[in-house]
C-alpha cells in the first residue's frame, strides 16, 4: 500500500499540469497474511504484473492504471470493511477479489449497493454472482463455478479412476468447501457411485484423526476433500500417520506452493481439479509464467493467472466502455466475450461466470503434473 502511494506521488510530482491526469484506481483485496496467504499474494503479484505490462503499453489512452491493494487476513468481516473503504474513500473504478468464496459473498452486497463493478478471479461459489435466483448486477468472475467443478473431480473419479465408494471430509464454515462437496456428492451418485460417509471440520483445526479414523472404518477407495491448503496438507499428513493410502481428492484450493511445503511427501498420488497447468505448452501459458517467474522468483499459481486475466479483462472492457467507471464499464465486462487470457478464451455468460475447462493435476514428488481435461 504504501509503495502504491508513493509511486502515484511520484506520478502525479513527474507529469506537467497539462498532462496530469490521474491513475485509474484498481482496489484489490486478498488475504495477504494468515493460513491463506499465497492466495492474497498470488492475487496481488497477478494483478500488479498485468497493470505492469499495461502501462508500459501507455495505459489506457495514455492514461495509467494503479492499484489499491488491502489485506483482509482471511476474514470476511475484513474483506467487506475493505469494500467499504475502496467504494467510498478510495473511489476505485473496480474491485478485484476475493479469492475465497465466502469473503467475496461478504463483498458482493456491498458492491451491488455501491453500484461499483467487481470481478472476483477466482471464487468459484455459484452465490457470488447469482443470490436467490438473481443475476447481481455489478459483480462477475473471470473462473468456472462449483456445479462444474465438482463434477469434473466426480467424472474422474468414476470414469477414469474407475472408483465405487468415496467418503467426504468438508470444512463446515467454508461456503466453497460446502457447495463443492454437495455437487460432487451429486455427480458422483448419478454416475452410480456411493458416498460411504461425510464428515466435517473446520478451518484452523490441529486435529482431524477422530473424522480420519471412522473413515478409515468405512474402507473408502478415495476421500474427496474439498478444503484450502492448510487445512489438507494436515489432513494428509495425519492420513498417512493412521496408515490410510487410498487417495485424497481436492478441487482449487489445494492450489498453494505451502501445500507442499506443510504437507510434503504425504501428498504424493492424490489428485486435485484446477483452473490451468504450468505444464501446459502452450505460449500464452508458458510466456506468462515466464515473465512471472522473472518478476517474483516463482512459479505462477492458478490464483496469480486469474488475476492476471481479470486485470486485462478489466482494461479490455475499460477500453471499449465510453467512460472507464460505473455503468459503461459494468456493461462493458458484461460483454466479454472470446477473451484470449492466460487460463483460457473467457466468454460471460448470463449469470457473469466464465465458461472454461477445468484441469485435473496429480501431485508427485511435491509437484502437481497434468493429468488431464474436462471440458463444460
Ligand atoms: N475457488 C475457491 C473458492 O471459491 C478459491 C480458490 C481458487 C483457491 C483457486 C485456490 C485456487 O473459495
Amino acid at each position: 500500500m504504501k509503495k502504491t502511494l508513493s509511486a502515484l506521488l511520484a506520478a502525479a510530482l513527474l507529469s506537467s499540469p497539462a498532462a496530469a491526469q490521474d491513475p485509474i484506481l484498481i482496489g484489490v483485496i486478498g488475504s495477504l497474511t494468515g493460513a491463506e496467504a499465497t492466495y492474497g499474494l498470488s492475487t496481488r503479484h497477478g494483478v500488479e504484473l498485468a497493470i505492469e505490462e499495461l502501462n508500459s503499453k501507455g495505459g489506457l489512452k495514455g492514461r495509467m492504471f494503479a492499484a489499491k491493494v488491502y489485506d483482509d487476513q482471511g476474514k470476511p468481516e475484513e474483506a467487506a470493511t475493505a469494500t467499504t473503504r475502496l467504494v467510498s474513500q478510495d473511489k476505485v473504478a473496480i474491485v478485484l477479489g476475493e479469492v475465497a468464496s465466502s469473503r467475496s459473498l461478504a463483498m458482493a452486497p456491498i458492491a451491488e449497493a455501491n453500484k461499483v463493478p467487481m470481478i472476483t478471479p477466482s471464487s468459484t461459489n455459484p452465490r457470488v454472482t447469482k443470490d436467490g435466483g438473481k443475476v447481481r448486477q455489478w459483480v462477475f468472475r473471470v473462473c468456472f463455478i462449483d456445479p462444474f467443478q465438482g463434477t469434473v473431480m466426480a467424472k474422474w473419479a468414476r470414469e477414469s479412476l474407475k472408483l465405487e465408494r468415496v467418503a467426504i471430509l468438508r470444512d463446515v464454515g467454508n461456503d466453497y468447501s460446502m457447495g463443492l462437496s454437495d455437487f460432487f456428492t451429486a455427480k458422483f451418485k448419478e454416475l452410480g457411485g456411493t458416498i460411504l460417509a461425510d464428515e466435517s471440520y473446520k478451518a484452523g483445526d490441529q486435529d482431524f484423526k477422530a473424522q480420519l479414523t471412522s473413515l478409515k472404518g468405512k474402507k473408502p477407495q478415495a476421500i474427496y476433500t474439498p478444503g484450502y491448503y492448510t487445512d489438507v496438507a494436515l489432513i494428509a499428513r495425519q492420513a498417512r500417520e493412521l496408515n490410510m493410502n487410498m487417495p485424497l481428492l481436492g478441487g482449487d484450493g489445494w492450489d498453494s506452493s505451502k501445500l507442499y511445503e506443510i504437507g510434503g511427501s504425504a501428498l504424493d498420488g492424490y489428485y486435485f481439479s484446477n483452473h490451468y497447468s504450468t505444464d501446459d505448452p502452450s505460449p500464452a501459458i508458458q510466456n506468462f509464467i515466464k515473465t512471472y517467474k522473472a518478476k517474483y522468483k516463482e512459479t505462477p499459481d492458478a490464483l496469480a493467472a486469474l488475476a492476471y486475466d481479470a486485470m486485462l479483462i478489466t482494461a479490455d472492457a475499460m477500453g471499449r466502455a465510453t467512460a472507464p467507471t460505473g455503468e459503461p464499464l459494468r456493461k462493458a465486462i458484461a460483454a466479454t466475450k472470446g477473451f484470449k487470457g492466460v487460463t483460457g478464451v473467457i466468454t460471460l455468460d448470463a449469470d457473469h461466470n466464465a465458461v472454461k475447462p477445468a484441469v485435473i493435476l496429480k501431485i508427485t514428488g511435491k509437484k502437481p503434473g497434468y493429468a488431464g481435461t474436462i471440458k463444460p
